[in-house]
């Protein structure tokens, strides 16, 4: 496997300096989450945080090329919605051109756009770094920060809830995956309300 310096080359090389500045910014934040809530390995986070955004800037139909090549579970909405392509085309990157063979890794990569139900500890570490790396300057992005150190359940809700929202407000059409991890960290609050009160 690459090691991070060689993959912070290639992203020197790929991106401008605005989006290699924001991904090394997410790597650096996936660390911080990863030790914050003792992942055990928050170099993976790392790099897994480096390579997220590998194919944002590549020309769409080349990044739909990538969507198309891969087997990733992609919908009919994703096919439809050019701003996701990068997070799938960077999944089939990462495996085919770097040899990334931790699926783990790949998966936090393919789902950092639309979340999904059941997202591993790695997955939701990528998704929510990327909501609030040092360059992010959105208006709630402190709150989100603090939240994201309290709670990665809690994060993950209010960042999918914006997302929908959002998503609707723009009258756009909402991936599956991303109705179903809302639905998902709807059900762990329910229960975790359900605990308290009969405690
Ligand atoms: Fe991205
Ligand atoms: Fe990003």
């Amino acid at each position: 496997m690459y090691s991070a310096e060689e993959i912070i080359d290639i992203l020197d090389i790929r991106l401008s300096k605005k989006r290699y500045q924001h991904s090394l910014n997410v790597a650096e934040e996936a660390r911080k989450l990863a030790g914050h809530f003792d992942y055990p390995d928050p170099e993976k986070a790392y790099i897994t945080g480096l390579l997220h955004d590998i194919c944002k800037e590549i020309p769409k139909d080349e990044q739909l090329a990538m969507v198309k090549a891969s087997d990733l579970d992609v919908t009919d909405v994703e096919i439809e919605t050019p701003p996701l392509y990068h997070a799938i085309a960077g999944a089939w990157y990462s495996e085919q051109v770097l040899h990334i063979r931790d699926k783990d890794m790949l998966n936090a990569i393919r789902y950092h756009t639309v979340g999904r139900a059941g997202m591993s500890r790695l997955e939701e570490i990528i998704y929510l770094a990327d909501l609030i790396s040092a360059d992010r300057d959105y208006k709630d992005v402190n709150k989100m920060r603090k939240i994201s150190y309290q709670s990665i359940e809690k994060a993950m809700l209010e960042a999918l809830r914006f997302s929908v929202t959002d998503v609707v407000g723009k009258g756009s059409m909402l991936p599956k995956h991303t109705i179903e991890a809302y639905n998902h960290y709807i059900a762990i609050k329910k229960k975790d309300k359900e605990r308290t009160e009969t405690k």
